[in-house]
């Protein structure tokens, strides 16, 4: 069954990977000893007990049957109705043993449910953290595991379902192995043609309904969409748009046909066929095989009324070894979270799973022994990029081609050009979420590829276009910036001020411990403005603990032109010394820095000082005087 498993998950999911490599139970199973190996072991014992009960009733019953007849003719008083008795006394204590031991067994895998599902998500969460590049997150391959990881992708069905039906599962089936050995009791034989009619009619079901599954997790995109509308309708961010551009009703219907349409092949209906109608023309054959000669044999006296009860009573028993319907449905659903937590937990392991391109060797950028950078990678001299060229995965054109530029350490560099020009991706290759495809980057000398990610990422601190907005409290928003440093209140306070932070936080109900949104009790909604000042903090707190370079990409985006050229005026006041990257697309408010280099076309087109661009008169210029009209007209109005 497992090797079926196996190889039918082995097929590639749309998005091109393998989805899943084991059968979802089998890679269940084999977690539960790392959720809890304790809870594992009760369990298993647990379940063996009650597996041993079923046919101890099952025998208890006979024994019980087979003392009737005589009892009923002597009375209760004499030796054969002492028999009843005690066959009734054993009978109803193994009863109560049976109905003990259901809640017992519930209490112990709700438990051990509970660890499982905090290890899935531990897994989940530890491997799509791991890879030190972002290139192995990119792309719907991950995207599906992760809906998978979360019991989203299987119509929210949580990994520890699995774990509370998996009990019950195993008992009915040792059940039904357990009924099967009692049917020796009429013929060795007896047992063959009921185990093999329902073991070969559950296991067609079963693999239907799992080729369902699988193809379902290869892909689970109308899902996604689906979750994300449902996002949208539920989340904070998008309840203005929706009520101004009335998109509720909009987002339910779409929301409703992407979900039908997203589980359809989890729903698992098919049509029965000819083979279904053969098993089941087989399962009638194999009953009668039985049934008839141990009827016979009964009523000829030739077996006892205990043996019969109890041989008929297996016979019925024999079913828990076909398709258990639900049971099994729900298990196979809900284990699928556990083949695609492994897959994640193993992302960024092995050879290029980082996302991160090695050293090449021999290629002449490595040559000789690679020197430890002063301070362990910060410049003292300057960061280069030479020649460096770089495509996003699921792109034609590369964005970077052949750039060259250099970034003298401890003064400021303005990167500007228009949207899509390439700037955010130059500081993404700058503080290695990518590598280049060719060409390097160097800090005074060394090649990045030559240094730990981690270590490299400790000496920059960028404020991002999109910079996140951690709905945690003030002091955790800003503590981001150096969170392995021990919280340092003059640190926190000084970057704080120097951010122009102090003012909000001088706001808040709660001062530093004030949860930044209103979803958390005791926490509070700030403007735009004053997050920025927030995630400007969290950058020089970065800085307070030994980051050396330093970089604003646009977080500028609800500030007007003035506003922005205001920002990076104070932001070069206060970091003067350290390297400094400012982005922008608005020529005019970065005409401050030490150094601009305008960026088209992938590559450096113009660079120089501000007046030294302005003097050439190239494209810089041009869009410089355009811009800073609007600039004087404001001052102006
Ligand atoms: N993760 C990504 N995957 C694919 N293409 C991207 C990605 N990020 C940016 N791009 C594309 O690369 C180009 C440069 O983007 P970006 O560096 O963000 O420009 P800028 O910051 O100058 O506005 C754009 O065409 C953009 O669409
Ligand atoms: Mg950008």
């Amino acid at each position: 069954m497992r090797g079926l498993a196996r190889a039918r998950s082995s097929g590639k999911s749309a998005a091109g990977g393998p989805v899943s490599d084991a059968a979802p139970v089998t890679a269940l199973l084999r977690l539960l000893p790392t959720a809890s190996a304790r809870l594992t072991g009760g369990l298993a014992a647990l379940v063996l007990l009650d597996a041993a009960l079923a046919p101890a009733l099952t025998v208890a019953i006979g024994a019980l049957a087979g003392r009737l007849p005589a009892a009923a003719g002597a009375g209760l008083d004499s030796a054969a109705g002492r028999g009843v008795l005690t066959a009734f006394g054993v009978l109803a204590l193994i009863y109560l043993a049976n109905v003990l031991m259901d809640p017992v067994i519930a209490g112990t895998s709700t438990r051990l449910a509970r660890r499982l599902a905090a290890t899935v998500s531990r897994m989940t969460m530890r491997g799509t953290l791991r890879p030190a590049g972002q290139a192995p997150l990119d792309g719907p391959r991950v995207a599906d595991l992760l809906m998978l990881a979360q019991g989203r992708g299987t119509g929210q069905l949580p990994v520890g379902l699995a774990v509370t039906a998996l009990p019950r599962l195993i008992a009915v089936r040792l059940a039904g192995v357990s009924a099967a050995g009692l049917l020796l009791l009429f013929a060795w034989w007896a047992p063959i043609p009921l185990v093999v009619a329902w073991v070969v009619m559950g296991r067609r079901q079963d693999r239907a309904t799992r080729r369902a599954a699988d193809s379902h997790a290869g892909t689970t995109t109308e899902l996604r969409r689906a979750e994300y509308l449902r996002s949208l309708a539920l989340e904070g961010a998008a309840a203005k748009e929706i009520r101004v551009f009335g998109l509720g009703e909009w987002l339910v219907e779409h929301f409703t046909r992407a979900w039908l349409t997203g589980t359809r092949e989890l729903a698992g209906r098919r049509r029965a066929d000819v083979g279904d109608l053969a098993c089941l023309a087989g399962l009638i054959a194999a009953h009668a095989l039985v049934l008839v000669p141990l009827t016979v044999a009964a009523a000829r006296g030739d077996l006892s009324v205990a043996r019969t009860t109890i041989c008929l009573q297996a016979v019925l028993g024999t079913a828990s070894l076909g398709w258990l319907g639900d049971l099994q449905w729900t298990i196979t659903r809900a284990a699928a979270a556990a083949p695609a937590a492994r897959r994640l937990a193993e992302l960024g392991r092995g050879a290029g799973g980082s996302g991160l391109s090695p050293l090449p060797v021999g290629s002449g950028l490595s040559a000789g022994p690679v020197k430890a950078p002063a301070l362990g990678g910060a410049p003292a001299h300057a960061i280069r990029f030479e020649a460096v060229r770089f495509r996003y995965p699921d792109r034609h054109a590369p964005t970077l081609d052949r750039l060259d530029l250099t970034v003298p350490a401890g003064s400021s560099l303005a990167l500007v050009g228009d949207n899509g020009a390439g700037k955010t991706t130059v500081i993404k290759l700058l503080a290695r979420l990518y590598d280049p495809a060719a060409g390097r980057i160097t800090t005074d000398g060394t090649d990045l590829r030559a240094l730990p990610p981690d270590s490299w990422r400790r000496h920059i601190a960028v404020v991002f276009q999109d910079f996140l907005r951690y709905e945690l409290s003030a002091r955790d928003n800003i503590r981001f910036g150096a969170v392995d440093a021990a919280p340092d209140r003059h640190a926190l306070a000084s970057a704080a001020r120097r951010a122009g932070a102090d003012a909000v936080l001088d706001g808040l109900p709660d001062g530093w411990d004030t949860p930044l949104s209103r979803r958390f009790t005791g926490g509070t909604d700030i403007s735009g403005g004053q997050w920025q000042r927030i995630a400007l903090a969290r950058a020089l707190y970065a800085v307070e603990h030994g980051a050396r370079i330093l970089v604003l990409d646009e977080p500028t985006a609800h500030l007007d032109i003035r506003a922005e050229a205001e920002l990076y005026e104070q932001f070069l006041d206060l970091t003067r010394g350290l390297t400094t990257i400012l982005v922008s697309h608005r020529f005019a408010t970065v005409r401050l820095a030490d150094r601009i280099c305008f960026l088209d076309g992938g590559r450096v087109a113009e660079e120089g000082t501000h007046d030294e661009l302005l003097a050439a008169g190239g494209r810089y210029a041009r869009s410089f005087s355009l811009q800073a009209a609007t600039l004087t007209g404001e001052a102006h109005a």
